[in-house]
Order: C-alpha cells, then sequence, then structure tokens
C-alpha cells in the first residue's frame, strides 16, 4: 500500500473515535478520497430501531455525493472494518477504484470493488 492509502487508512482510523454505536459499541470509521484530493469522512450511525443504522462507509459516501462527487470521482475509500455486504454493493455503486480495509484479524489489505462483490447487481 502507498504513503497516501496509508494515510487515508490513518484518517479512518482516527475518526473512528466519533462514531455512534451505543448498542454494538463497535466504532468503525471510513475516508474516502477523491481524486480531487478531498476526504470526506464517515463513522457508524446507530439507532434504537437497529436495522436504521448507517455503517461508516455509507456515512462517508453518502456525504462525497452531498459534496458533488458522483460515479468515478472517488480513487480511494478507507475503512476500519471489512466491509459489509450492502456496503460492497454502494462501493461499486460509485466505482471506487480501490478499498482500504482491516481484515478480521486486523491485516489492512486493498481490494477492488469487484473483488469484494463479483457479479454485481446492476439495473
Ligand atoms: N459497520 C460498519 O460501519 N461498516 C461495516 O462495513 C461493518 C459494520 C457497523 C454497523 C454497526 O453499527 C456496527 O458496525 C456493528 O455491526
Amino acid at each position: 500500500m502507498d504513503a497516501r492509502d496509508r494515510a487515508l487508512y490513518d484518517q479512518a482510523v482516527a475518526v473512528a473515535s466519533r462514531a455512534y454505536a451505543p448498542y454494538s459499541r463497535f466504532h468503525v470509521g471510513a475516508a474516502a478520497r477523491a481524486r480531487d484530493g478531498r476526504v470526506f469522512l464517515g463513522v457508524n450511525v446507530e439507532n434504537a430501531a437497529y436495522p436504521l443504522g448507517l455503517c461508516a462507509e455509507r456515512s462517508a459516501l453518502a456525504r462525497a455525493v452531498a459534496d458533488g462527487c458522483r460515479p468515478g470521482d472517488l480513487e480511494a475509500v478507507a475503512v476500519t472494518a471489512s466491509p459489509c455486504g450492502g456496503c460492497r454493493q454502494w462501493l461499486h455503486e460509485l466505482g471506487v477504484e480501490r478499498v482500504v480495509y482491516a481484515r478480521a484479524g486486523g491485516e489492512v489489505v486493498t481490494a477492488a470493488p469487484a473483488e469484494l462483490l463479483p457479479d454485481t447487481f446492476e439495473l
């Protein structure tokens, strides 16, 4: 992994402490870097109605979209957990080039969304 992706992963680690996760107590941070250099941070945001909780990746990606990013604009997304299935579909939708994430054992690896979710649904 190059230094820029490592720095992006470090930003994801740093923001994880801002997660709102009173139910699982599992804090996740995410950082999405656009090709123009902007970085969008996200954390998981849980809710008493459990299924309404938001993952850190989707939180970061929604911020990027709200600030004008479109599919293909995001070069890398770093996340402090292994992306869940739904987040993998989001990473695919937005054409993220590569995902830097922590595997269950803690190892930090890089993968393309297509590797994380083959034969992805497309409308
Ligand atoms: N979580 C994420 O934020 N990202 C993932 O890809 C995996 C799961 C969050 C959701 C929930 O708030 C907590 O981790 C426990 O599942």
